[in-house]
């Protein structure tokens, strides 16, 4: 992968391809930079969002993955749109402007810049129980759509991002480091690889939910690089967790936290034709133990009595067989510290 994006290679870059004509843009670094490289350009012509995957992550834990997963991302967001489009709902994806499959690279159409990204929000307690609903309602949507389209999921059928991004660097990792729910851990690895139900987007998390909120109301989905064809209560289980991890973290917004992630599963269950809180109980649990001992753990939670409260909470529900959501939270307000 000779190219390299940056800020500073975006503008000729898209001048060489006759993007633009002038290559003196203005550029920025969005995000963290740990999977890709995304750079918002900005010239006369238009703005756009530039990205490429960088080949290896940069966590402190090695973790290889695929830079061809870009090419699953832009499949997966047109995928979303042709959905949305059709939905009703205050919700939409960026649109893909470009592709370049020699160098790696998917320009995107951008969000409008006062849009927030939700995960701000939630971590300064601002807690918007609409984007909740909305976000909710997005997922039921696509999945139960995409779940009776088969030429739609064709294009998603390999796991390999899942596996490399998801399964080993969480599920494995902590199946080894807590022997004591090595099965329970394992056991849901082998139903989300097995799984072909519907279209899982696999990085369904509030970092990925960018608000628009001025004027108009409306949600932006971003981030499809470990979109497959698989088990829907990964998604469900992943934005959950989110919310409860912040439930524990910052006790005075507790119940906001709760409520927004009922209100996010009631809009989902509402949307689909399936009933799947048993086994988004049972990845939550596996979930929550992989961000505070995982190869990637959330990196605003920093106290030892925080992570102590997600490991046991985690565990009994793997161990205890909790089996709905209620008593999820339950037991996330008796372990909370
Ligand atoms: N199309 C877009 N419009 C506006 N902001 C974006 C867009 N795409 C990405 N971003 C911003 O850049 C961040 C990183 O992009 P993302 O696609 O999530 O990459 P990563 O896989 O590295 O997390 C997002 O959290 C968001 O804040
Ligand atoms: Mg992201």
């Amino acid at each position: 992968m000779a190219f390299a994006l940056s800020p500073e290679t975006a503008g000729a870059y898209l001048a060489d391809r006759g993007r633009i004509s002038d290559p003196s843009v203005d550029a920025v670094q969005l995000g963290g930079g740990v999977s890709n490289r995304v750079v918002a350009v900005r010239s006369d012509e238009g703005t756009l969002v530039l990205k490429q995957p960088l080949p290896n992550l940069a966590v402190e834990e090695d973790w290889p993955a695929d830079v061809s997963r870009v090419h699953n991302e832009a499949a997966a967001t047109r995928a979303y749109e042709s959905i949305l489009d059709d939905a009703g709902l205050a919700a939409t994806v960026p649109s893909v402007l470009l592709e370049d499959r020699e160098h790696h690279v998917v320009g995107f159409e951008r969000a409008p810049e006062h849009s927030r990204m939700w995960k701000r929000d939630l971590l300064e307690g601002t807690v918007d129980r609409r984007v909740a609903r909305e976000v909710g309602r997005v997922l039921g949507a696509v999945h139960r759509e995409a779940a009776d389209d088969p030429a739609l999921l064709a294009p998603f059928e390999s796991k390999l991002p899942f596996d490399q991004l998801r399964i080993d660097p969480y599920h494995r990792t902590v199946a080894r480091r807590h022997p004591d729910v090595a099965d329970e851990v394992d056991a849901a690895s082998e139903r989300l690889l097995a799984s072909d139900r519907t279209l899982v987007h696999g990085d369904y998390s509030p970092k990925n939910v960018l608000v628009e909120d001025r004027g108009t109301f409306r949600v932006w989905i971003l981030d499809f690089e470990v979109a497959h064809r698989g088990d829907p209560s990964f998604d469900t289980a992943f934005m959950l967790n989110h919310l409860f991890i912040k439930s524990v973290y910052n006790a005075d917004r507790r119940e906001a936290y709760r409520e927004a992630a009922s209100a996010f599963f009631e809009a989902y269950d509402d949307a689909v034709t399936w009933d799947i809180e048993t086994e988004t109980v049972e990845e939550l649990g596996v979930l929550m133990l992989a961000r505070v001992d995982g190869k990637s753990p959330v990196e605003y939670v920093e106290r030892s009595a925080t992570k102590d409260a997600l490991r046991r909470i985690a565990k009994r529900t793997l161990l205890e067989g909790v089996a709905d959501l209620d008593a999820f939270a339950a037991l996330v307000r008796a372990e909370s510290p």
